[in-house]
């Protein structure tokens, strides 16, 4: 049986990471296997990224070419094996991340062509906090901040994640601020149809 495969979104302190963890404590408890992965992947592509997302070399067009070459690695080389193998992959970011964040300097559709290699997800959650609360997530998290976790950097990523939502109507939003059990069987409630045939 052929694995689903389900992309989550947002900007940066929208809890993602937290929301991917309670939803696999769910699909377990239903009996499915699940395989979490994440991008900037953790293959040596992705590792280079997180290495200049630190220091301040890299511009947005670096980030486009790097992000889209480390996305395809990472579907190939992870994400198909796994899926092959009947696993419900969730992928901490996929494409659209590179559209909302290299889109606010970048041509879009260029950003788009990129990545036009790397299929679309069965599902793509996008969790929507507002760039104040992402922040202030971020600073009670109290690591460093890399190049792109900035407000005003944040402001206009989530601007083109609300545009980017609204033209790709397989893109579900949920509310981040809910409580992150209750976000996360809202979460369950649009992946189970998905994958309902699977067991
Ligand atoms: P992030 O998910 O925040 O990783 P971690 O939680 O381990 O720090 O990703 C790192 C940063 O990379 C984050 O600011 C979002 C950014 N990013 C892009 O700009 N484009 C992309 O295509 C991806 C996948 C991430």
């Amino acid at each position: 049986m052929q694995g689903k495969f389900i992309a989550v979104e947002g900007i940066d302190g929208s809890g993602t990471t937290t929301f991917i963890n309670n939803v696999k404590i769910i699909l377990e408890k239903e009996g499915y296997r699940v395989h979490v992965t994440c991008e900037p992947s953790s293959h040596p592509a992705g590792k280079y990224i997180r290495e200049r997302l630190q220091d301040h070399k890299s511009d947005n067009t670096i980030f486009a070419l790097l992000f889209a070459a480390d996305r395809l690695i990472h579907y190939r080389e992870e994400i198909v094996p796994a899926l092959n193998n009947g696993f419900i992959v969730i992928s901490d970011r996929y494409k659209i991340s590179s559209f909302a964040y290299q889109g606010v300097t970048e041509d879009l559709q260029w950003v788009k062509l990129l990545n036009s290699k790397a299929p679309d997800p069965d599902l793509t959650l996008f969790i929507d906090v507002d760039p104040q609360e992402g922040d202030r997530r971020i600073t009670k998290r109290g690591a460093t901040r890399d190049v792109l976790e900035n407000l005003s950097f944040q402001g206009k990523v989530h601007q083109l994640y609300l545009n980017l939502v609204k033209s790709f109507p397989e893109v579900i939003t949920l509310d981040g601020n809910a409580e992150p059990d209750i976000l996360a069987n809202q979460g369950y409630n649009y992946i189970k149809p998905l994958i309902e045939e699977m067991i």
